[in-house]
């Protein structure tokens, strides 16, 4: 049995035992400095607008995307929603989204179960993007019939991946010409802006709205922002209060979000440990361990396991047995054959070392051909 000792995501056991999360980067915990920015926060009213705090980080976020407006909400999958509502405003309406995108798969289609809209899919490809032509050919026609072609989504980064600029141009351009909305799930997007060196402004060019996460690699404890035009974010406000989402002190949160901001530069750290790991695993030279190092573009790391050798969740839960050197690292099976471990500022390079020497130890133990 181990018992908690101290309070960092990868935490030390007993003494003795050292714990590498790298199951999600929305594990981070707040930062001393997030804290003291909590705990002086300026407070009033948010929902009669009377906090100075979440005007000021939606002031910020605003400039920062280069939309006119931003609302404070509690989650990503509450801002996604809240731009679905908006755009899809007619009963009936569809919206067009890569099959792995997030917002149809893992936000319990709070589209259709909430908004009254049907998320309808298009196949992604592996680099992230989707094919436009198949986009056209899913644009309804008949009005009697079908329901009524309003939003497409794009998820930016998707799985650690960056979406290539000059597609997201071709797609803009696409749904100007053919009345279409643009939203961006951008829960990463500053991890795309740093891995690809670009603003979040040039990214998010031509779209109608953005959501972002300050909770996942930025660290804070809650919070995302969804920005748009002053009409739209007013609109906003009105879904997000339906939603149950009008918080009111909630500067508190807001502070420790504005302090997340300033952390956007060092994201880079976290990328570059992503890549140090993944090349690590195919320096091994396994076939049935390795990982595909055009996909790490960002914080993740998509192992690929043969699940004749070792079902992946197998392979998670043999991670999580502690080794001669007293080292646990917990990652996540995805499916059979995948597994992901994703950083966040959190772990340092210890620990990824720590990690490396866990996971090549595993593989060459693991792999018969080895
Ligand atoms: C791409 C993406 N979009 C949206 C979300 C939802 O964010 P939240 O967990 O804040 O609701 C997540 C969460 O992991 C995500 O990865």
């Amino acid at each position: 049995m181990y018992y908690e000792k101290i309070s960092s995501c990868s935490t030390t056991y007993d003494g003795e035992v050292t714990i590498v999360d790298l199951r999600s980067d929305t594990l981070t915990k707040p930062t001393k400095k997030m804290k003291e920015a909590m705990y002086n926060a300026e407070v009033g009213d948010d929902v009669y607008g009377e906090d100075p705090t979440v005007k000021e980080l939606e002031e910020t976020a605003a400039k920062m995307v280069g939309m006119e407006a931003a609302i404070f909400v509690c989650s990503g999958t509450m801002g996604n929603l809240i731009a679905i509502m908006i755009h899809c405003n007619v009963r009936g309406s569809e919206a067009y989204c890569g099959d792995s995108a997030h917002s149809l798969l893992h936000e319990q289609c709070g589209a259709s179960q909430v908004g009254g809209v049907s998320l309808r899919p298009l196949k992604n490809n592996a680099d992230g993007t989707f094919d436009i032509c198949e986009l056209q050919s899913k644009l309804r026609k008949d009005r009697d019939h079908e329901p009524l072609s309003k939003l497409v989504i794009v998820e930016n980064t998707i799985n650690g991946m960056i979406i290539p600029q000059s597609w997201l141009k071709e797609l803009v351009s696409f749904c100007k010409e053919h009345d279409l909305k643009l939203h961006m799930d951008g829960a990463r997007l500053w991890n795309a802006s740093v891995g690809s060196r670009q603003e979040a402004e040039e990214i998010v060019s031509g779209f109608d709205s953005v959501t972002f996460c300050l909770s996942k690699g930025l660290g804070a404890p809650v919070g995302s922002l969804l920005c748009g035009s002053k009409n739209f974010i007013a609109e906003a406000r009105r879904i997000r209060k339906v939603l149950g989402g009008g918080m009111r002190q909630v500067g508190v949160l807001a502070a420790a979000g504005l302090v997340a901001l300033k952390h956007i530069p060092n994201l880079v750290n976290d990328h570059k440990k992503a890549y140090v790991l993944a090349s690590s695993i195919n320096d091994i030279q396994s076939t049935a361990f390795s990982v595909d190092l055009s996909t790490v573009q960002t914080n993740m790391v998509f192992m690929e396991v043969d699940s004749n050798v070792i079902p992946a969740a197998r392979f998670a839960q043999y991670m999580r047995q502690p080794d001669e050197d007293k080292v646990i690292v917990k990652c996540l099976a995805l499916n059979d054959s995948v597994v992901r471990f994703v950083f966040y500022s959190q772990i340092t390079e210890n620990e990824l070392m720590l990690a490396i020497k866990k996971i090549t130890r595993a593989i060459t133990k693991l792999d018969p051909k080895l």
